[in-house]
């Protein structure tokens, strides 16, 4: 089958598909007993994440017991600082940890290290496409610059990211020279996964919605559009999902400013919003990852309020955020069977 005519990508291309294609944000990961299997076998994160083997095998899980329509790379978003050397590291029931942002670090960083490096994700982009069916989309990715950056400043997550705003406004040309190392290598990046045989590509950018309307337009949407136009310059078909959370308000001048074929919503969208946006660009999402976790009367209002809201243009179903460790796996079945009832 040729990559234009599986479901997702139709969709991506402006087609309305009913009932819509679904995957989940992080289908593979700790909510499967499969994956944590697996993920036993590699102590750092990392690793996991560079290991093809195991890579490839967790990507498939999700695709085995659902046979979602579309299959999402296993990898992080700090791959890519990791590949141009910016120290990372994964820390057991904390997540990422990166060291603080100084000119020091970035003095040290080499762009030229990351071919080699990120190698190996490579390989697993290349396996994927096959060993998944035919009519699986495979999508790669990468975070957005600002939300990579985020958990430099303060070295790990905070709240609101009040540290990496703060640092921003501190000192904005050191924000801007990290964010400009990030942009070239995550362009080099997702012209790799294209060339390796990803279908589409997903830009996450999980912190956007903490930034006021200047810092959106430079740390969100300046960023995000030369990433766009980048792949864009080099591989005109590729189609880019951008994913911008909690930032609804701020869509049509993400989605005029970015040039992305197609916008992912979290669930905190207003319907309004979204089907307004529709109109231009095709909508990923948006039921509320924590309808998944009820189950139940929850799951099924959820799937049937976003299939009746936004069924009606060209959708791809998907949760709000990433699936989270505590949800029963029988809901996600459940799920899949419901939206594939239309
Ligand atoms: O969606 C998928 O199935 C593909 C794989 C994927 C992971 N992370 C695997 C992962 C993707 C697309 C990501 C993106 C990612 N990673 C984002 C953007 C999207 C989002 O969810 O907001 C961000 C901000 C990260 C950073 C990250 N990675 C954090 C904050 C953590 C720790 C928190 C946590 O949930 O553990 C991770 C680790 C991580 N990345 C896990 C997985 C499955 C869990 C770690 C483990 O298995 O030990």
């Amino acid at each position: 089958m040729n990559s234009k005519d599986r479901a997702v990508m139709r969709v991506l291309s402006g087609e309305r598909l009913y009932p819509p294609p679904v995957w989940m944000m992080r289908q593979a990961g700790r909510y499967l007993p499969e994956y944590r299997e697996t993920r036993a076998k590699s102590k750092n994160f990392l690793d996991f994440c560079y290991n093809p083997d195991l890579a490839t095998e967790v990507t498939l899980q999700p695709i085995r017991r659902y046979g979602f329509d579309a299959s999402i790379l296993f990898s992080d978003i700090f791959v890519v600082p990791d590949a141009i050397g910016y120290p990372v590291r994964f820390e057991e029931g904390r997540g990422p940890v990166l060291e603080p942002l100084s000119q020091n670090v970035l003095d040290r960083l080499e762009q030229g290290r990351a071919e080699a490096h990120l190698a190996p994700v490579i390989e697993t982009v290349r396996r994927l496409r096959r060993e998944l069916p035919e009519e699986t989309t495979l999508l790669g990715f990468c975070g957005a610059p600002w939300t990579v950056a985020c958990y430099s400043v303060a070295g790990h997550t905070t709240q609101d990211q009040t540290a990496a705003r703060v640092g921003a406004y501190r000192d904005p040309a050191l924000m801007q020279r990290f964010i400009d190392e990030l942009i070239v290598a995550s362009i080099a990046y997702l012209i790799r996964q294209l060339d390796a045989g990803a279908d589409a590509l997903q830009i996450f950018d999980t912190w956007a919605g903490v930034l006021d309307d200047a810092g959106f337009a430079r740390w969100s949407i300046e960023p995000t559009r030369q990433i766009v136009a980048g792949v864009k310059a080099a591989r005109p078909n590729a189609r880019i999902i951008g994913f911008p959370k909690a930032s609804s308000a701020r869509l049509a001048a993400y989605v005029t400013g970015t040039g992305v074929d197609a916008v992912g919503l979290d669930w905190t969208a207003p319907d309004h919003i979204a089907q307004s946006i529709q109109k231009s660009v095709p909508i990923q999402g948006n039921l509320d990852p924590m309808r998944l976790v009820a189950g139940g009367a929850a799951l099924d209002d959820g799937i049937a309020h976003v299939l009746e809201a936004l069924g009606q243009g060209p959708l791809i179903f998907n949760l709000g955020h990433g699936v989270t460790p505590e949800t029963d796996p029988a809901h996600v079945a459940r799920m899949v069977e419901r939206v594939r009832q239309g």
